[in-house]
This record gives C-alpha cells, structure tokens and sequence, in this order.
C-alpha cells in the first residue's frame, strides 16, 4: 500500500461502539506508512480514550476547538491544512448531520468545514438510524459534496439488531483510502526532477550555499511516483529520506547536478526544476583550508551554468518546468524567466519574510504558462505538488 506512505492522514473519532475499531485502524494506516492525527468528538472520547490514539498514532490527540494550550501546539487551521485526507471514522448519525449544517462547534466539524482535503466518512450506526430518510438525505448530500461514504456494512450489531449499519472493518478502510492516493496521470513518463541546495566549494572545508530543504522537489518526486511516473531525483546536500520507487541522483555543486541531469534530460518527458541552485561559484577554491591572516579578503566568483536553460534549449527538450523563487515582483519576474528561458511552465513562490517557502512544510504558488495562470493556495508541499502536477499533465497532455 505504497500510496499511504508519507500522507497524511487525519482520522476523526466520532462517538459510537464502533471507535474501539478505529484504534486498529490508526495502527494500519501507520504500517501503511501515513502519518496520523487523530481528533476525537467529546462523545468519542466517552468510548475510548485519547490516550490509545495518542500512544498508536505517536501524536498528541485533538479534542477540543477553544483550548488555548492545544491550538498553540498545532491549532484547527493548521491541523485542515497538514491533512491530505480527513477519514472519519466512525461517522455517527450526529457528527454527520452536523457536518450537512456546517456546524463548526467543536474541533471536528470546524476542522472538516476549513480543509480543502480528500474527505470519507465510514457511517456506524443503529440500521434503523441509518435507514431514517433524515439520514439517508444528510449522507446523499456530502457525497454530492465530494465526501466518500464508505459502507456501512451489514450484520450484527452491538445494540443486538442485524442489519446495514456496522463500520466498514478497519482494513476495508485503509484499503479505500489508499486508493484515494492511486492516479494514473503520469502513467509511463519519465520525470527527472531537481531539489535542494548546491554547495560551492571556497577551499576543502567551506563553502557558499543557500537555506533549501530540498522538500519541495522530494514532495514533487513522491506525488509524481504515486501518478504513476519513473522519476529520478538530481538532488544537492538535504536532510531527507528518499521517497519510495525513486531513482535518486546525490551530487553536491552546480557542476555535478548539471552534469547528473543533462546525461538524463534528453532521455525524460518532464523535467522539474525545484533546484536552488547556486548562481556564482569560486574560480578557484583553495586547495588548503584558507587561514584567516588578513583583515579582508576577496573572493572572484563566476557564474555556473543554467542548468534548467540548458535543459530548455536542448534541440529535443523534454517538457520544462522552473521555479522561482522571489523576495519581491514575484509576477514580472516569473513571467520574464518563462520567456528568457523558453520554459512551458513556471512556479513562482515568495522567499524570505514570514511567508517565505525556504525549509517551510507549507507553501503557495503563482503559476505561469504561455497564456495562462493558475494560484495553488497555500498548503502542505506534498499537497501542494499534487496540485502542480495536474497543471503540469493538463498543459503536458495538450500539446
Ligand atoms: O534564474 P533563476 O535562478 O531565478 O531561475 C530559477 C530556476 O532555474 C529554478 O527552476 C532553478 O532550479 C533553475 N536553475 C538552474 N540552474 C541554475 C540556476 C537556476 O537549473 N544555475
């Protein structure tokens, strides 16, 4: 179940006999491989405890909307948006009336109304609950609204009736929730993406480099493979696990990266720059480690090659995708680089301040194509990259 990994899945717990299932079920999601968050109605917590979340999701448990304490850790807004799928399970007949209304008082219900995630919902309840046409009408009308339903299942219950009506097992769950992740809209292409810093040797122990995590190409590379995509990942120095069935390329200078992908970008259908790629480097680094016996000094730097140009004016280039990232004018810079370069798309993000995108979880993103353009709101990376790759397989397939 390769599509769970690294998602990340907020379940919520809503009050019914059924929650003591859901414990499992976090512990399978997370053998899947998704990260897990756990929020849990007040009623819920009547049936199991937080802490059994708590302890099989390796999260601290959501509970409460107007809990000062909790909302510093990680408040309702931020939980919506680190969420790529809300599964409520078990839905109650309460919780999923509520959720019609959009009601939002308590975490549940408002942290479902503020998420723009892939939501499901596996109902569990007494059948003659589920077979009342009140609840028939609110369950038809979150499936218009893009809720998955899933189940219920019919058989024994635990208020001693037989019927539709008992949560779906927790394996059924998981299963449909990694088919959530499953797409097909990379199948067969060749992807070569680029991520994180380059470092620019000074002498053998320093050099001059930049803040890039290197998150945002890694989360491209991970969506890209789940769309069904060969990717290969040219990557400088970052702190990250390699994303599963990816082909990963470590190198280290401007030099290295640009010689790692030009040997793979003819051979490509797409190629993602995501690289901060350092622009000068020194002429000569210093074959000893420079002593510091001067006031001053200066250090003659020459421009590295553009990798993603280069790529761009191959006589058969593969579709070329930049990023850009700005302190400032992100429009008319962006714009001016998808011409200067003959790129067919380009991702422009704010750096520096307190929206800057550098070593964030989340970002946002302005994108530019020969005439056209398309926001991606602010959310995780992963989230994020998802959205850019269907702008990149609409324009991709179009040509
Ligand atoms: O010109 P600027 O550096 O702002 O362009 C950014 C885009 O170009 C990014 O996609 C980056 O990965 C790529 N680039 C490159 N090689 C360079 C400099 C930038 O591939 N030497």
């Amino acid at each position: 179940m390769q599509q769970l990994a690294n998602r990340h899945v907020l379940l919520g717990v809503t009050g019914g006999i059924a929650a003591y299932k859901s414990a499992d079920l976090v512990r399978r999601l997370a053998e899947a491989g998704a990260q897990v968050r756990v929020m849990m109605t007040r009623a819920a917590t009547e049936f199991v405890s937080a802490l059994t979340f708590q302890a099989l999701s390796g999260n601290p448990v959501h509970t409460e909307l107007l809990d000062p304490r909790a909302e510093a850790g990680m408040g309702h807004i931020e939980l919506a948006r680190w969420a790529d799928l809300i599964v409520v399970a078990p839905a109650s007949a309460d919780t999923i009336a509520r959720l019609v209304h959009g009601r939002a008082d308590d975490l549940l219900t408002a942290v479902c109304l503020a998420s723009d995630a892939a939501r499901a919902m596996a109902p569990a309840m007494n059948r003659l609950m589920w077979a009342n046409p009140v609840t028939q009408d609110n369950v038809a009308a979150l499936a218009a609204r893009g809720w998955a339903i899933w189940g219920p299942g019919e058989g024994d219950q635990a208020c001693g009736e037989t019927g539709p009506g008992r949560m779906l097992e927790p394996a059924d769950i998981t299963a449909r929730a990694a088919q959530i992740f499953a797409s097909e809209l990379f199948t067969g292409q060749r992807l070569v993406i680029t991520a994180g810093p380059t470092r620019e040797a000074l002498d053998p122990v320093r050099y001059l480099s930049n803040h890039s995590s290197g998150k945002m190409g890694f989360a491209l590379a991970r969506e890209a493979v789940a769309a069904g995509a060969q990717v290969t990942l040219v990557t400088g120095p970052v702190h990250l696990a390699s994303p599963e069935r990816v082909t990963r390329v470590d190198v280290t200078s401007a030099g290295e990266m640009h010689d790692a992908v030009l040997q793979r970008a003819g051979d490509c259908d797409v190629f993602i720059a995501t690289a901060a790629v350092v622009d000068y480097r020194p002429a000569s680094p210093a074959a000893h480690k420079i002593k510091k016996d001067r006031d001053t000094m200066t250090v003659e730097l020459v421009r590295n090659p553009d990798i993603l140009a280069e790529v761009a004016a191959l006589e058969h280039p593969p579709f070329t995708v930049g990023f850009a990232a700005e302190t400032y004018a992100v429009e008319r810079y962006a714009k001016a680089k998808l011409d200067a370069k003959n790129l067919n798309m380009i991702a422009a993000n704010q750096v520096g301040g307190a929206d800057s995108a550098f070593d964030a979880d989340d970002n946002r993103l302005q994108v530019y194509w020969p005439g056209g353009y398309a926001s991606i709101e602010r959310a995780s990376k992963n989230k994020v990259a998802r959205q850019l790759l269907e702008l990149i397989a609409e324009q991709l397939h179009k040509d």
